[in-house]
This record gives structure tokens, sequence and C-alpha cells, in this order.
């Protein structure tokens, strides 16, 4: 197998914390030649940290000095869109990071120049890579769950407005709570169904909490400067009656913090993904099937791992820049519904 060299665009968290470690671990497929991130002195700082050869502070000089074959892309959501066109420009594969984008046009020009350039563009959507997951795709392959019906998804904080970074800030975010989190379970909830666009959505965002300020449970944000929905809810119907409903949150009055499930009811059979239980009937009985012996799953290796399998034109389950565009056509559109009252 040919040895990829690889670029991360974006130092912060998710590329110091999850994608050069994992990059690294998968040596034998790839090697990171540079790190480009906005100020020269922390992408140098996080280059030596890792014993990247490189570092560079704009993507200009990245290009003109590397011959790349991936690109890595780890920055702010508005920098999606921009930084994966300069990358497929350069007839690189690309690993975006999720949101794919700001609006379902960006998403939709992305992966129409991926499939005019012949590269690969996926998403870092890793909730795929569970073992809940994988168990729950097993499940539906061996027919214990009959059609698919409905869905129910959600990724709930109770007061986890982010008190660093851009997340409240409309222009670079995009949103909130849903761009953020609803749409790792929504992401869920397509794969299910084939990734089918929804004949209708129903959408409504909420601000309550995030404007007027209060106790925080990941640092404390300024209600001043906040521009998006801490809460988001939708319910989207598909052509073959199936439907989801979607909810997500930075801020809600619930009990559970952190709390992301979906639940996904079939003719044969249902499933409760975490913890994974599968409902059904057995030999005349309901039954609630647990499976004791799941084992933990480094999801970011195996997402990147299988992103790099889609570079190799190996089978993938990877989430495909096709998919990206039909999930940020969703999201607009619950966007645009709850703006339309
Ligand atoms: N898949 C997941 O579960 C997951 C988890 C966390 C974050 N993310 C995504 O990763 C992305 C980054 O999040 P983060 O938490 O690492 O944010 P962060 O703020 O820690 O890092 C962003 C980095 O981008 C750099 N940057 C800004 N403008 C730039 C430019 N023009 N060129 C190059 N670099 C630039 C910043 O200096 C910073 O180092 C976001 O899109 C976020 O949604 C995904």
């Amino acid at each position: 197998m040919s040895l990829y060299k690889a670029a991360i665009i974006g130092g912060g968290n998710i590329a110091d914390k999850n994608h050069i470690p994992t990059l690294k671990q998968l040596s034998d497929q790839v090697d990171i030649v540079a790190v480009c991130s906005r100020d020269i002195t922390k992408a140098r700082a996080l280059a030596d940290k890792h014993g990247i050869p490189q570092a560079f502070d704009n993507t200009a000089n990245l290009y003109a000095q590397c011959a790349l074959d991936v690109v890595v892309i780890c920055t702010p959501n508005n920098l999606h869109f921009p930084q994966t066109m300069e990358a497929l420009e350069h007839n690189c594969h690309v690993f975006c990071e999720k949101p794919p984008a700001l609006n379902a046009q960006n998403a939709r020009a992305m992966a129409d120049l991926a499939a005019q350039k012949g590269c690969v563009l996926a998403y870092n959507f890793q909730l795929r890579q569970t073992a809940e997951w994988q168990l729950f795709t097993r499940c539906q392959a061996d027919g214990l769950l009959g059609d698919i019906y409905h869905i129910k998804a959600h990724f709930l904080r109770r007061r986890g407005i982010p008190g660093w970074g851009y997340f409240t800030n409309k222009a670079m975010q995009g949103g909130g709570a849903l761009m953020d989190l609803g749409v790792h379970v929504l992401d869920l909830a397509l794969c299910a169904l084939g990734y089918p666009t929804p004949s209708q959505v129903l959408g409504n965002t909420y601000d309550f909490i995030g404007k007027a300020g209060g106790k925080g449970l990941m640092g404390n944000w300024n209600p001043a400067v906040f521009e998006v929905e801490d809460a988001a809810t939708a319910y989207l119907t598909f052509s073959n009656k199936a439907s989801i409903m979607l909810s997500a949150s930075f801020a809600l009055n619930t009990q559970a913090d952190k709390d992301r499930n979906l639940e996904l009811f079939g003719s044969k059979g249902g499933v409760n993904l975490f913890p994974f239980m599968l409902h059904t009937e057995l030999a005349g009985e309901l039954a609630d099937v647990q499976f004791p012996y799941l084992e933990e799953v480094d999801i970011q290796l195996k997402n990147t791992g299988a992103f790099l399998d889609a570079c190799a034109g190996k089978p993938s389950n990877v989430c495909t820049a096709e998919q990206g565009a039909i999930l940020q056509d969703i999201v607009e559109r619950i966007y645009e519904s709850a703006q339309a009252k």
C-alpha cells in the first residue's frame, strides 16, 4: 500500500487530541508531513509536539511547498467549505470535520468538485464506528428488525454551552446545538434508512437559556453574544412513510446531561442504541435482548481507517460527500422551517 502524504489544517483541540494521534497510529498508511494553522507559533509548537516536520500559517505556502495526497480539515465550520474546495483543487483526498459546511449549497459544491476531481471527500461522523452502531447494522442486515419506520434521535446537554471557542458565533459555526451535536445522531438515523432525502421537514429552534445566561457545566458562556440556538427539534418524513424525530441541545431543563441515544423502530424488531437492547418477539413472547460482551472501540481510529480505505478504493462505511450534502440540506431545511415558524 502506498504511503499517503498528509497535512492537518487547523491546529486546535480536535487536531491535537484526535486526528494527529490517530494518524500516527496509522503510520503504515499515512505520513503527516505538515500542520497548517492560523498562528505560526502555535502551528510550529503542535508540529514539534507530534514530531511533524513542517508548519505553515497559510494554505498557499502549504500547497506550494508540500506534495500532498491527503488533507485533514480541523478548522471552525465556516472554513470547511473554502479549505475543502482548495484541497480538492490540488487533487487531494479530504477528510473534513463535521458539519460538512455552513449551508446546503456549499456542501453540494464540495461533493460535486470531489466527484469531478475523482477525489475522496469524507466527513468525520465517528459514531458510525461504535460497537453499538455496528451491531445495529448487523441486526438490520440479518433481517431481525424488518423495515425501520420510525426513529427517535437525540443528543442533549443540560447546560453544555461551551464557554470557549466559537460555538455561539453564528457566522463561524452556522448554528448551535443542531450543527454541533444534532448532526451526529441525524447521520446515524439517515444511515438506518439508507440516507434518503425527506419529503417534509418541520423544525424549531430555541435560545431561551442561551440568551438568559446561567450556570454552565462546560464553562461560562456570555449571553450577550449568544447568536445560535441552544436547542433544536425537528420532525422529518420520507416518501415511504418513515419518519425521524430529532432533538439536540446545548442547554435544556432536563435531568440528563450529555445524553445521546437513538431508538429505532422496525416492523420485526426495535433497537435502543445506547445501551444496546433489541426489542422483539422470541418463541411467541416479547423479549428484550442485551449484548453484554460488546467491546469498546477506538471510534476515531476506525473512522480514519475507513476514510483511508475509501481513498484506497476499498469498501468503507465513512460518511461520503454525497451523504454530507444530503445531511446539510436537511439541516438547512430545519433552520428554514424554524425561521418561517
Ligand atoms: N467529530 C467530532 O466529534 C468533533 C469534536 C470536536 C470538534 N469537531 C469539529 O472540529 C472542528 C474544529 O473544532 P476544534 O474543537 O478543534 O476547534 P478549535 O478552536 O480548538 O481549533 C480550530 C483551529 O483552527 C485554527 N484556524 C482558525 N482559522 C484558521 C485558518 N484560516 N487556517 C488554518 N487554521 C485556522 C485555529 O487557530 C485553531 O487552532 C469544528 O468544525 C468542530 O465542529 C468535531
